[in-house]
């Protein structure tokens, strides 16, 4: 059953990594990421597509690009979908095998497909102008599963920047577009080596009848390939990612189960066997298994509303701070020690640590009275937020640590330890100083020189 860090646990863990010194008045905010409970929603994603033959479930590593995190769910038998050379490398140094790593950024340079061409790595092209492309890099011995991502045109969720599948949309050929589907045909009928449909309908307020929609209109794209080609081209079918995450509770839904039930009942021939699989969820393997902790620096009043000053702002959860309807997040607090507060809930803003004025990651959330050296968490934070944080202010990038709980599978065990790995040490000033160009701080001053001396 796929379970999420559930309240309880995030408890214990806050309390133990308080015990270990990882969470301090010098070490004021740290993401936590649930081991087992990442296993456990690959589980549950393998489990629910159980009934296709040939499936690759390929991790999205946007959404967690941190290695020791994307090695552990090639350990748990996913591949990796990676958007950007930066995340091709991260995958590659994970240890996933060339030939499960799907490449989908949409502004490949000509550099980067002949690397993917050159490496192996399955590739899907953004448009038409990028398939020129490949025909002129392909090698003759290109073993890469090359593809073509469409946009369906099927409409929007309830979040317009989450939403692929727009009528305006920038991501993949648009397929209602005057003329658009015959070009798609000719296309691949002219290209025998095309074998990949490719749609991500998209993301987080995406409702799961909609994205059944596009992909049964994908499906319905190859079917037609297929039989224009007068060949079985199409073999296979990426499905893209997106299923939405519940930021509301503890509870998992929707649900992988869930989500192949909602294809099979627009499509029923879409998951039957006749085309192999690839799916890139990224939110919903990891979101509700992370949380970001921080320390409450200082609490205090201004037009009758409390305000806690904490350390974790929109360096840590960008999305929550600039648009805060739509990424609400769950805050629970705690003291010093890590043991959860009780008493009378008050409404405070939980304020970050940075230089503008709109940096609260909750207005208004219901919270016993906080003080000095307290801890907030930020619950289900483990896609998109403390493993992509945000320069400004020069803030460093926050430890990140796995934990482990000793009684995780043990029928009727309670409260036994907590165990931590790194996954990443918080970043140092000096190593904030290089990163911005301490080591080349007279270049203004001095450094001007022709390119060959550079
Ligand atoms: C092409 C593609 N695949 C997969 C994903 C992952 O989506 P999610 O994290 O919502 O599962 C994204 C997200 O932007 C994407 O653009």
């Amino acid at each position: 059953m796929d379970v999420s860090f559930s309240t309880d646990k995030v408890a214990r863990a806050v309390r133990q990594a308080v015990t270990d010194g990882l969470l301090a008045e010098d070490r004021p905010v740290a993401g936590l990421l649930d081991v087992g409970g990442v296993r456990e929603s690959v589980a549950a994603l393998h489990q629910a597509f159980a009934g296709v033959p040939e499936v690759l479930h390929a991790f999205a590593a946007k959404a967690c690009p941190l290695v020791p995190v994307l090695r552990l769910l090639a350990d748990a038998g996913m591949g990796c979908e990676v958007a950007s050379p930066g995340e091709l490398r991260l995958a590659l140094d994970a240890g996933f095998a060339p030939a499960r790593i799907v490449l989908d950024s949409p502004a490949k340079t000509r550099g980067e497909i002949r690397e993917a061409l050159d490496l192996g790595v399955a590739l899907n092209a953004d448009n038409l102008g990028e398939l020129d492309r490949i025909d002129a890099l392909r090698p003759a011995d290109c073993s890469s599963v090359l593809g073509l991502r469409v946009n369906p045109q099927v409409g929007s969720g309830s979040i317009g920047a989450m939403s692929t599948a727009t009528a305006h949309s920038k991501f993949g050929v648009a397929l209602r577009d005057p003329g658009a589907r015959e070009r798609v045909v000719e296309a691949f009928v002219r290209r025998p080596w095309l074998t990949r449909l490719h749609a991500h309908v998209g993301s987080q307020g995406c409702p799961l009848p909609l994205i059944a929609q596009g992909l049964a209109a994908l499906h319905g794209l190859a079917e037609e390939i297929d039989a224009r080609a007068g060949r079985r081209q199409i073999t296979s079918l990426d499905l893209g990612g997106g299923l939405p995450v519940n930021f509301a509770d503890d509870s998992v839904t929707p649900t992988y189960a869930g989500y192949v039930a909602a294809l099979t009942a627009v499509e029923p021939a879409l998951l039957d066997g006749r085309y192999q699989v690839v799916t890139e969820f990224g939110r919903s393997l990891v979101a509700k298994h992370g949380v970001t902790a921080a320390r409450v620096e200082y609490v205090k009043e201004a037009g009758g509303r409390r305000i806690a000053l904490t350390h974790a702002g929109a360096q840590v959860a960008t999305r929550t701070v600039f648009m805060p309807q739509s990424w609400p997040l769950r805050v629970t607090a705690y003291g010093p020690d890590g043991t959860p507060k009780r008493g009378p809930l008050v409404p405070y803003d939980i304020a970050g640590p940075l230089c503008f004025a709109g940096d609260v990651v909750a207005h208004a959330h219901p919270l016993p009275e906080l003080a000095e050296g307290d801890l907030v968490a930020l619950h289900d934070t483990g896609a998109y937020y403390f493993s992509a944080p945000w320069a400004y202010n020069s803030l460093p990038r926050p430890a990140v640590y796995g934990c482990l709980f000793e009684d995780d599978g043990q029928d009727g065990g309670q409260d036994t330890g907590v165990l931590f790995a790194t996954v990443r040490p918080a970043q140092t000033a000096r190593e904030i100083s290089l990163e911005n160009g301490s080591d080349r701080a007279d270049a203004l001053l001095t450094g001007f020189a022709a390119p060959s001396r550079r």
